[in-house]
C-alpha cells in the first residue's frame, strides 16, 4: 500500500458561477448524466451532484459539483458554495455580453473574497449558438489571459467540450 502504482481516489470540489440562464445546470447535467434538458428549470439556492471518472492510469476521479443559482435574489449565497471549492467555473452566455459583464463581476468577487488558491476556469457557454454570437471568443480568451484563468467554449446542447472542462481539473485534487 502507498507504493507509486497504487490507484489513487482524488477528489475534487467545484462550484459553478454565472448568470440565470447560462446554462450552468445543463452543463452539469450533461457531464453527470449525459443528457441536455431544453426546458430545464431555474435553480433556487443550488443543487449538488457529484460524478466520478477513471483515468487511464486506474485513478479515480470523484467530482463534487455545487450548481448555483444565477437569480440576483441567490447572489448573497454564493460565498457559501464557492468557499469550499478547489475549482469555480465562471460560465457565461456567448450570445449575451450582459452575461459575459456578470462572469467577470464573479471573478472580482473570487479574486477579493474566494480562497487565494482557488483555480478559476472561465465559460462561453451555448458554443452551437454561434450565429447569434455576441460575445467574441477573442474577448474570452483576452480576459481569461489577463486574470490567470483557464478558458473554454462549450454547449451543453452538443456536449462540445463538457468532458474537457471538467477533465482538464481533474488533478486539483482536494
Ligand atoms: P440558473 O439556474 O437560473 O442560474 O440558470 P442556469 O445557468 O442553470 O441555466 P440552465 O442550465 O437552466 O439553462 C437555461 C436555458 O438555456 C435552458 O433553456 C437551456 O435549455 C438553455 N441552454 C443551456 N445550455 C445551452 C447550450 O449549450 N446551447 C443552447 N442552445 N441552449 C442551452
Ligand atoms: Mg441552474
Amino acid at each position: 500500500n502507498g507504493g507509486a502504482n497504487d490507484p489513487k481516489n482524488l477528489k475534487v470540489k467545484l462550484v459553478l458561477l454565472g448568470d440565470s440562464g447560462v446554462g450552468k445546470s445543463c452543463i452539469v447535467l450533461r457531464f453527470v448524466r449525459g443528457q441536455f434538458d431544453p426546458t430545464s428549470k431555474v435553480t433556487i439556492g443550488a443543487s449538488f451532484l457529484s460524478q466520478t471518472i477513471a483515468l487511464q492510469d486506474s485513478t479515480t476521479v470523484k467530482f463534487e459539483i455545487w450548481d448555483t443559482a444565477g437569480q440576483e435574489r441567490y447572489a448573497a449565497l454564493a460565498p457559501l458554495y464557492y468557499r469550499g471549492a478547489a475549482v469555480s467555473i465562471i460560465v457565461y452566455d456567448i450570445t449575451s455580453p450582459e452575461s459575459f459583464h456578470k462572469a467577470q463581476y464573479w471573478v472580482k468577487e473570487l479574486q477579493k473574497h474566494g480562497s487565494p488558491d482557488i483555480v478559476m476556469a472561465l465559460v462561453g457557454n451555448k458554443a452551437d449558438l454561434n450565429e447569434k454570437r455576441e460575445v467574441p471568443a477573442q474577448d474570452g480568451i483576452d480576459y481569461a489571459e489577463k486574470n490567470g484563468m483557464y478558458f473554454i467554449e462549450t454547449s451543453a446542447k452538443t456536449a462540445d467540450n463538457i468532458n474537457q472542462l471538467f477533465e482538464v481539473h481533474s488533478h486539483i485534487s482536494t
